[in-house]
């Protein structure tokens, strides 16, 4: 035998005996023989849906998906937490988000109090992305405060926008006139939003009428005069949870092994029409 074909023949076995870790791209499939969508949404493995016709086995362990098909398609959601998933992508999951909202009447009475919200993915293994998401507060004579628990603590901290007069807001930037902004730490689990707004000079409601905050993909936020008047929907400015960032390398390969039986496959095709005589 010679050195080349004892060299090749050993790559082939290496191959064999031990799937390469593959990278993340290959996530869009899921487990054979377990449901790849819930309604109208992807469910790559290590993701899987462990309700409703999967099993335990269809996903990683903390990656369980509830699909509820009380909803017409049937929305998936983080097992363990009620967060709708909207997307799931290469390292990222976007999920309808939870605004705090506050709105008055011209006259200084409240309307609609949901002034107070929580977010956590405390059981999961996933974090709040602090790459893409921002606290974001809309709204006039207005301050959002944002308390977190991290491991090492917990902190609040808060933003304040003004806009005494409709000629300041400016549109495009978040820079404290109808509009602040900030980024968060890396890492959070959870965190509490509440909305305050001062009344006392009334006349601003006529064009800023509620006041709204969350924690979001500060990407898909390009601040209009007109977010002042209406307050958007759950699922509007997803926000975005890191689901590779710890346990890398294992999801990768439960990911591989997922696709072993492919791999093997494509391997035995790969080897055969070799012929190892002919290379030299
Ligand atoms: C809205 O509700 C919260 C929580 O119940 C309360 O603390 C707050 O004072 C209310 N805000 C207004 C403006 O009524």
């Amino acid at each position: 035998m010679s050195i080349q074909r004892i060299i090749l023949f050993h790559f082939c076995f290496c191959l064999i005996l031990t799937p390469s870790v593959k990278s993340l791209d290959t996530l869009g499939d899921s487990k054979p023989g377990c449901p790849d969508k819930c309604g109208d949404i992807s469910i790559p493995y290590p993701f899987g849906i462990t309700s409703e016709g999967g099993g335990e086995g269809c996903s990683i362990a903390g990656y369980g998906v509830d699909c509820d098909f009380s909803y017409d398609p049937p929305k998936p959601f983080i097992a363990t937490t009620r967060l709708q998933i909207l997307s799931i992508s290469e390292t990222e999951i976007r999920v309808a988000n939870r605004i705090a909202k506050l709105c008055f009447n011209r006259n200084g009475d409240v309307v609609l109090n949901e002034s107070v919200v929580y977010m956590s993915v405390g059981r999961t293994p996933f974090t709040f992305s602090n790459t893409k998401n921002r606290n974001t507060l809309i709204g006039c004579r207005s301050s959002a405060n944002y308390y977190v628990d991290q491991e090492d603590g917990k902190y609040s901290t808060s933003c304040i926008s003004s806009c005494e007069s409709r000629k300041k807001v400016v549109e495009g930037s978040c820079g404290g006139f109808g509009c602040c902004q900030f980024s968060i730490p890396k890492g959070i689990k959870s965190f509490k939003i509440t909305v305050e707004m001062s009344t006392d000079v009334p006349n601003f409601l006529s064009y800023s009428p509620c006041s709204y905050a969350f924690m979001g993909e500060y990407e898909q936020i390009t601040f209009a005069e007109s977010d002042l008047l209406a307050v958007p929907e759950d699922r509007d400015i997803p926000a975005v949870l890191d689901w590779a960032n710890k346990n890398r390398n294992s999801i990768a390969q439960a990911v591989s092994l997922r696709s072993r039986d492919n791999q093997f496959e494509h391997l035995a095709k790969m080897i055969q029409p070799i012929p190892i005589s002919q290379n030299y």
